[in-house]
């Protein structure tokens, strides 16, 4: 048989794909070089000490947002931390953030700069955690929950463990993905209390929660740095395709929030309805009043 390199067609069509597999390869590489350093970054933002206190009503008030703001589903009821996804090449579990935790050692600015601002205490950013969600918590909310989670027994000091996929890793380091760090602006003074109550007022400050998936207009569309099968997340202004004329009265939308399905009884995915279904009736209502305020947006404009 003829040497398959005297065809000078193939032989450049091979060198060709050596060139480009040899070009690929670089760029993972530079990519996990970059992500490396993107993680190790160091990032300064000045936070403020919060009084943590020390009576049952607060740390019911810190229990409730605990359970019914999402903490719980990363770091589990008792704080000792847990799998919460576990799908194929991704596998994310939150750390032990009890006594028996690195947050043993966590001073209340500590807890300001982690849960508010996504950084660890030397200023490494968090890379997993939604802190932006957590970002306009009162000073006042935060400090309820750190002290229920101070009041809960240490547990064995599980830490976190995030591995991500290559492709996730290498747009990290390219800067194409972000994280919560990124995304917050971190010179927002803490949000000023309003008065719990089924209020517009209120539930603006609810409905923050729901800024990181919906996006910062309310209008949804797709969630940055999701999963690839993850649908858009739906219009909750009054705009094109917008969800929140199924659900005209409180009872319909707690039903929805609580039980995780539509009036037609389909499944609603990816929200996180264990977390939602613990949001008690005030929440529930004071968001639906204050989703019913926005102005119309155009789906995804986010
Ligand atoms: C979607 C999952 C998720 C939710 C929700 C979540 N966390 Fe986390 N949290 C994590 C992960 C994962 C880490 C590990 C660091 C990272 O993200 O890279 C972490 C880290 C932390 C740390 C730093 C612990 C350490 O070892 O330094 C604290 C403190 C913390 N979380 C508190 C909270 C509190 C309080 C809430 C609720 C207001 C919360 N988290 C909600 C996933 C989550
Ligand atoms: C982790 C991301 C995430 C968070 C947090 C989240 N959502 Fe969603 N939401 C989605 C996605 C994705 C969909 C579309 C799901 C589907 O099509 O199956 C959705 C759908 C909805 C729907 C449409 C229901 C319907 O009738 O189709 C409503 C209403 C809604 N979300 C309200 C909220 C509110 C209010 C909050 C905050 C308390 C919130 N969501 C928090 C991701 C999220």
């Amino acid at each position: 048989m003829k040497n398959l390199f005297s065809r000078p067609w193939l032989r450049l069509a091979l060198i060709g794909l050596g060139i480009l597999i040899a070009l690929v390869a670089m760029l993972v590489g530079i990519g996990l070089i970059l992500a490396q350093h993107k993680a190790d970054r160091r990032m300064h933002v000045a936070v403020a000490a919060i009084d943590v206190p020390d009576d049952d009503k607060s740390r019911a008030r810190g229990r409730y947002l605990y359970e019914s703001r999402g903490c719980a589903d990363c770091h589990a009821a008792d704080g000792g931390g847990r799998v919460f996804v576990d799908a194929g090449d991704v596998f994310l579990a939150g750390p032990d953030i009890t006594g028996g935790g690195r947050s043993a050692r966590y001073r209340s600015q500590d807890w300001v700069r982690a849960v508010r601002h996504g950084l660890a205490p030397g200023g490494r950013p968090l890379r997993v955690m939604p802190s932006e969600d957590y970002n306009r918590l009162t000073d006042v909310d935060l400090a309820s929950i750190v002290a229920y989670v101070r009041s809960l027994p240490p547990r064995d000091g599980a830490a976190g463990e995030l591995r991500l996929p290559l492709p996730a890793r290498v747009l990290y380091g390219f800067g194409v993905l972000d994280d919560a760090a990124d995304r917050i602006d971190h010179s927002l003074p803490p949000e000023a209390p309003v008065a719990e109550a089924a209020s517009v007022a209120h539930g603006r400050y609810v409905a923050q929660l729901c800024v990181a998936c919906h996006g910062p207009g309310f209008s949804g569309g797709k969630i940055p740095g999701a999963p690839p099968d993850w649908p858009a997340s739906a219009n909750l202004t009054p705009g094109e395709g917008g969800v929140m004329a199924r659900y005209g009265d409180a009872q319909a939308f707690a039903k929805m929030m609580r039980g995780g399905k539509r009036p037609d009884g389909s499944a609603i995915t990816v929200m996180p309805f264990e977390a939602l279904a613990k949001m008690n009736d005030t929440d529930l209502e004071a968001m639906r009043l204050y989703l019913a305020t926005l102005p119309a947006r155009p789906a995804g404009s986010r």
